[in-house]
């Protein structure tokens, strides 16, 4: 699973899907085999520096992932050595042959690289300093939080809390009804999921749901919509939901899903980078496509693939899907600028650029329930504790 994600560039959440629905481990042995997976990616950059020295440069990428997975038991799950070497030799032996005799090698030596800052925070210097001027003084505790597992958070009904918690979940209290959920089987399986009463979403992702405002009966675009989860909690809301998206597939997605949360909603498939002739509305959400830099904690391959370049590129993008977006609301109307990203250039760096050339837009205050810091142009959520960091802003067209 590591190797397909470090060497084919494949999201970790549904290789790990597919891997273990093929697999079928005991519920113990998955975890494991999940933690080890994320651990190695949230890690990454630390385990490769403790290993650099004692690898030839042209180790397989296969190894390579072997040798990341022993390291991460090793050094930082701190597991015996002795039972690490053993264990990942019998797998080189399998997998490799005469390549055990390296991991013996590499894993019997490998140990913590020397300290700094990159390795112990497991980011590059110019992620750190991005953080930094993101967090100020919060930037640490964020960065530190992004080294740990991630919570499951679920929008639940009432109903579904209790069916959680019939078939021995822990439901805890998280922000209203988004709940941090420990399972006690696969979520799929539960009757809460199958019966349409709950919905994956982390607490700063429904922030953007709740800042649009009071949507009850309102028409409202959900531009960029995806798979349509926050279309499906706009929709829960009581929302007459349009939901545009390039892409096809999510859309077929998004229509699954809402018919088991037993939702509605209407779909477009469209290229926001220019406008679609459709009628404004009071409401306008631009969930828009970022690096995702807020959500490394869940998503830590992003932290290896992401440059400062990718990062420009995506603002860049975001302005054109914002000025699209602007022509879609009405004189009076709300437009909620949503980004799972923290980096300065794809949140408040857009929205001052826009709001110089839209003087009919203003920025408006917003206030969510969950931990953030407010800025000249909106607030960007403070992704400790589970939370992701994402980047809101609501702007007022004026009448
Ligand atoms: C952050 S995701 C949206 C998540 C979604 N709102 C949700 O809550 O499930 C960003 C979306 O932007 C879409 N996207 C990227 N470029 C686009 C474009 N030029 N026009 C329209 N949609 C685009 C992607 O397909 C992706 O679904």
């Amino acid at each position: 699973m590591l190797a397909q994600v470090l060497i084919g560039e494949r999201f970790a959440a549904p290789t790990l899907d597919e891997a273990l629905s093929k697999a079928r481990l005991s519920t113990r042995d998955a975890g494991l085999a999940t933690h080890i997976v994320y651990g190695s990616l949230r890690y990454h950059l630390t385990l490769e520096r403790a290993l650099q020295p004692l690898l030839r440069s042209n180790t397989q990428n296969k190894v390579k992932a072997l040798l990341l997975a022993g390291a991460f038991e090793k050094l930082i799950l701190e597991t015996p050595g002795h039972a690490v070497v053993n264990e990942y030799v019998n797998l080189a032996k399998r997998d490799f042959g005469r390549l055990s005799g390296l991991v013996n090698a590499v894993l019997r030596r490998v140990s913590a690289p020397t300290p700094s800052a990159e390795t112990e925070l497991s980011l590059p210097g110019w992620l750190i300093t991005a953080f930094e001027n993101a967090y100020g003084e919060g930037a640490e505790a964020v960065m530190r939080d992004f080294l740990q597992p991630s919570p499951l958070w679920l929008w639940l009904t009432g109903q579904g809390v209790r069916d959680l918690e019939s078939e021995g979940a822990a439901v805890e209290p998280g922000f209203g009804d988004v709940y941090r959920v420990t399972l006690a089987k696969p979520l799929r399986a539960s009757s809460a999921f199958v019966r349409g009463e709950a919905q994956p979403i982390n607490p700063a992702s429904f922030a953007a749901v709740e800042a649009l405002g009071d949507v009850r009966g309102e028409r409202v675009l959900d531009l960029a919509g995806g798979a349509g989860v926050k279309a499906a909690m706009l929709a829960a809301r009581g929302a007459h939901v349009t939901s545009v998206d390039v892409d096809a597939r999510k859309h077929k997605a998004a229509r699954e899903n809402l018919s088991r949360l037993r939702l509605q909603a209407e779909f477009l498939d469209a290229d926001l980078r220019e406008a679609p002739r459709i009628e404004g509305a009071d409401f306008v959400l631009l969930d828009a496509p970022c690096t995702g830099s807020g959500t490394l904690r869940a998503h830590p391959e992003i932290k290896l693939r992401l440059t400062p370049q990718a990062v420009e590129e995506m603002a860049a993008l975001q302005a054109q899907l914002l000025q699209s977006a602007a022509s879609l609301v009405r004189p009076g109307g709300s437009l909620l600028y949503s980004v799972c990203s923290v980096m300065e250039h794809e949140g408040p760096g857009v929205l001052r650029v826009f709001l110089q050339r839209h003087p009919e837009f203003e920025a408006s205050g917003l206030s969510i329930a969950v931990p953030s810091v407010q800025d000249k142009f909106g607030v960007r959520t403070l992704a400790v504790g589970g939370l992701d960091g994402f980047y809101l802003s609501k702007l007022r067209r004026l009448p």
